[in-house]
């Protein structure tokens, strides 16, 4: 039977040239691949870029609003205490709280902040003496509290922003007395 010879080397080629386009078109699907994911890796960068734009112009209170607002609360907790209105002084020691915490966690860029952990001391004995139903504890802690916003003030260089017992309530149109 006749068969066509072949030459050795003539596969040899024809497998060389295969295995290049092969190489070749593996090369390309890289190229396709890479180029798509950094694609969408770019897609990826321009969404959090402009996130970020967004929770930086978002609104947040400035350090002075929520002092504003601990001050309220300070005078409140003075006449809900000396009325031995012992639920809503609970009520008013703990607004304080959560806004110590909201400070530390939304002005954490503020120097001053650093400082803020000086009042934690005083707001455990009002709340001890608030706890144990005590008026005359309940007045010095109150007492000290009070020393202790004027001393974090000096410290930061507010002192001109000067704390004291307050001498009538804050709002006429809320009922301090039990
Ligand atoms: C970090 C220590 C720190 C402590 C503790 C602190 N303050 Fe302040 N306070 C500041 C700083 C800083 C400012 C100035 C904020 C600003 O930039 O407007 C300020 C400002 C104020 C202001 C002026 C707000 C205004 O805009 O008119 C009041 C009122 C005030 N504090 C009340 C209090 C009271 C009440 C307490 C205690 C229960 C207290 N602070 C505890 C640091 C402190």
């Amino acid at each position: 039977m006749f068969l066509p010879r072949i030459k050795k080397s003539n596969i040899g080629k024809k497998v060389y040239k295969l295995r290049n386009s092969f190489l070749i078109l593996i090369v390309f699907l890289l190229l396709y691949v890479c180029s798509d994911s950094s694609q969408q890796i770019s897609g990826l960068q321009k969404q959090v870029y402009e996130l970020q734009k967004k929770v930086d112009e978002s609104y947040k209170p400035g350090l002075g609003e929520f002092m504003s607002n601990i001050q309220i609360h300070h005078a409140k907790l003075w006449f809900a205490g000396i009325n031995k209105n012992w639920k809503l002084a609970e009520f008013e020691i703990d607004e304080i709280s959560e806004l110590i915490e909201d400070i530390k966690k939304y002005e954490s860029g503020r120097e001053e902040v650093k400082v803020l952990p000086i009042i934690n001391p005083a707001i455990d004995s009002i709340k001890s003496s608030i706890k144990s139903k005590d008026l005359s504890s309940f007045k010095s802690s109150f007492t000290t509290l009070t020393a202790t916003c004027n001393a974090c003030h000096k410290e930061v260089h507010y002192e001109f922003n000067k704390i004291k017992i307050p001498d009538s309530p804050p709002f006429s149109n809320q009922e301090f007395k039990k």
